[in-house]
């Protein structure tokens, strides 16, 4: 089932300190959308947030993990520890992960294969950078991104994958893909995995939208109807205006 999620993607923001005001600050609000809410708050801070969020109705999950189990791999966290501390979805392939860390699309496969080995969520990330629209190659860049690191699964594993376009020229920048932009790349990606798997596969996935979404512009983005909410960055450093997002589904 097609579900409506809006999650912020705080990167490297928020010390322990910040974390616990910003948790306490979103729990003072009240969700009246239907929307599914995530935050995704820094590694060392996790722990901290999945256990004041337990019982609410805000997920805690990953920005990133290493595909690995466990291993000399200096610095990474696996999927292992992430449910160690009950975090069952993660972000992978964020476009500044991708540029600052080299991330391609053979790497993003295998971490992609290990979420979904330990049964996490996986929300795949992906868009084209500003000279590929400029070209007129977007369409063909996020396919290859889809195509590289998720067409290899079987139909059975798109119950754990949620997609999020991100256009790299959004992210960020203030400026926003216009609602028409989203819905016309939403309904291309909804194609292609139509004609890769079938119809209810691609019905039931949902595709998120990120980049410079704010309280002024969300409700006419969610609006599309191929768009099912947003991967938040900078507006989800402030409770105010993350739960205005969020409940622009309502
Ligand atoms: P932004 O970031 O909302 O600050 O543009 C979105 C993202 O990177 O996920």
């Amino acid at each position: 089932m097609r579900k409506n999620i809006v999650a912020g993607n705080w990167k490297m923001n928020k010390d322990l300190a910040e974390t616990k005001t910003l948790i306490s600050e979103l729990k003072g609000n009240v969700i009246t959308s239907d929307a599914e809410v995530m935050i995704a708050p820094t590694f060392t801070n996790l722990l901290t947030a999945s256990e004041s969020l337990k019982d609410s109705e805000i997920e805690v999950i990953a920005q990133n993990m290493h595909f690995a189990e466990n291993g000399a791999y200096t610095g990474e966290i696996s999927a292992t520890m992430l449910k160690s501390i009950g975090v069952k979805t993660v972000i992978i392939g964020h476009s500044e992960r991708r540029e600052y860390f080299n991330e391609d699309d053979v790497l993003l496969k295998q971490k992609v294969d290990s979420g979904l080995e330990n049964k996490m969520r996986v929300i795949f990330c992906f868009g084209e950078k500003l000279e590929d629209r400029k070209n007129g190659d977007q369409f063909t860049i996020v396919e290859n991104q889809i195509r590289k690191a998720l067409f290899h699964l079987p139909e059975e594993s798109w119950e754990s994958i949620v997609l999020a376009y991100e256009p790299v020229w959004a992210i960020g920048t203030g400026e926003t893909a216009s609602p028409e932009q989203a819905q016309q790349m939403h309904h291309f990606i909804r194609r292609l995995i139509s004609d890769r798997y079938n119809f209810d596969v691609a019905d039931s996935i949902s595709i998120l939208y990120g980049g410079s979404v704010k309280p002024e512009n969300a409700k006419e983005i969610f609006s599309n109807p191929d768009v099912d909410g947003g991967l938040i960055g900078g507006a989800a450093l402030n409770a105010e205006s993350f739960m205005a997002i969020v409940n622009a589904f309502s």
